[in-house]
């Protein structure tokens, strides 16, 4: 059939059509788009202008054109009188019978879920909760902790400067030697925060994480209730059975020291999740405790790392990308 054919008999299809006009929403809407639509029948038409010859192309194009012009005029006008005035059109009309959009609930991220956790556990026995600077003197985060300038010490953790003598601190520690500045002993504390790290990043380290320090000082204090203390966080976070192991370790702020691994499920080997130790008099002379009379230990976790244990989370990068596919699971 010649194209001129075809518009004509597309615009009487269209005209009885629309003599029958259906009232409901969605068949007005689908009236629209069986003529009008991006692949309805004027559409289709359009596409056919290629197969015209081209001296007869101009005047096929202007019919096409008034075709189009005509059936969208028309149909206007045919809502429009189907419309009450002041009713809404077809495009806004609300469907009640539709199921209504279900507003996006977001969840807690699983580090802050991770980092209550901690806190009520620790809570439960006696500490009571601080916070500090995370960008703070040298003297805080390194010197008081008996980490002097010049020495080896320093290099166990990278730091980023601000300045010369400021720092993004490296660890919680630095907020034992605030608490202990401010008050009198005895005190027990637990410090969650972040600290910064200008490390190698790996599926395990990052340049910014998550500690929870912890601090007890009073006049009897030994490693056996600190031991004490830590297993009964790792038996209330990671439960009876889960492989943890005590080893000697170093550090300059306590003295003895050890480190906590727990077992990885995922990958079958230890993984280190905190130090730990008896805070080393040089500490407790530095904020004027009397280290004759008081002792105490100190503890540093990581929260990412715990929570990787916990939740058999293979990256720590994971935490920070904010995908919520990977957050959405611990909703
Ligand atoms: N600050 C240490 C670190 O970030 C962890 C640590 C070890 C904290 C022993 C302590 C401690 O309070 O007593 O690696």
């Amino acid at each position: 059939m010649p194209l001129k054919e075809q518009i004509e008999s597309v615009r009487n299809q269209f005209l009885a059509d629309i003599e029958s006009f259906p009232q409901a929403p969605p068949l007005i809407d689908q009236l629209k788009s069986k003529y009008l639509g991006r692949k309805g029948l004027v559409a289709q038409l359009f596409s056919k202008m290629s197969q015209v010859k081209s001296e007869d192309r101009p005047r096929m194009g202007q019919e096409l054109n008034s075709l189009k012009i005509e059936l969208t005029r028309q149909f206007e006008n045919k809502v429009a009188s189907i419309l009450a005035p002041g009713k809404r059109s077809p495009d806004e009309a609300i469907d009640l019978t539709l199921p209504g959009k279900a507003p996006r609930l977001g969840s807690v991220h699983i580090l802050e879920q991770t980092l209550s956790d901690m806190k009520e556990i620790f809570k439960s026995i006696g500490f009571h909760v601080a916070y500090g600077p995370e960008v703070d003197d040298d003297y805080h985060n390194f010197s008081a902790l008996n980490i002097p300038e010049h020495h080896p010490a320093r290099d166990m953790q990278d730091t980023f400067f601000v300045d010369a003598k400021t720092v993004l601190r490296t660890h919680t520690s630095n907020v034992q030697i605030h608490l202990m500045e401010n008050e009198d002993p005895p005190i027990r504390y637990i410090v969650p925060g972040r600290v910064y790290r200008n490390e190698a990043i790996s599926y395990k380290s990052y340049c910014l994480f998550h500690q929870v320090e912890g601090i007890y000082i009073n006049k009897r204090v030994s490693f056996g209730e600190l031991k004490g203390c830590l297993e009964y966080f790792v038996r209330h976070m990671f439960g009876a059975e889960r492989g943890m192991r005590f080893r000697p370790s170093y550090f300059p702020f306590t003295e003895p020291s050890a480190e906590v691994d727990i077992w990885d499920e995922e990958r079958q080997e230890w993984l280190e999740i905190l130090g730990c130790g008896m805070v080393d008099p040089n500490v407790l002379d530095n904020v004027g405790y009397d280290s004759k009379i008081w002792h105490g230990y100190a503890f540093g976790m990581g929260v990412e790392r715990i929570a990787m244990l916990k939740y058999n989370i293979n990256d720590i990068r994971l935490f920070y990308n904010g995908d919520i596919r990977f957050l959405e699971q611990f909703a």
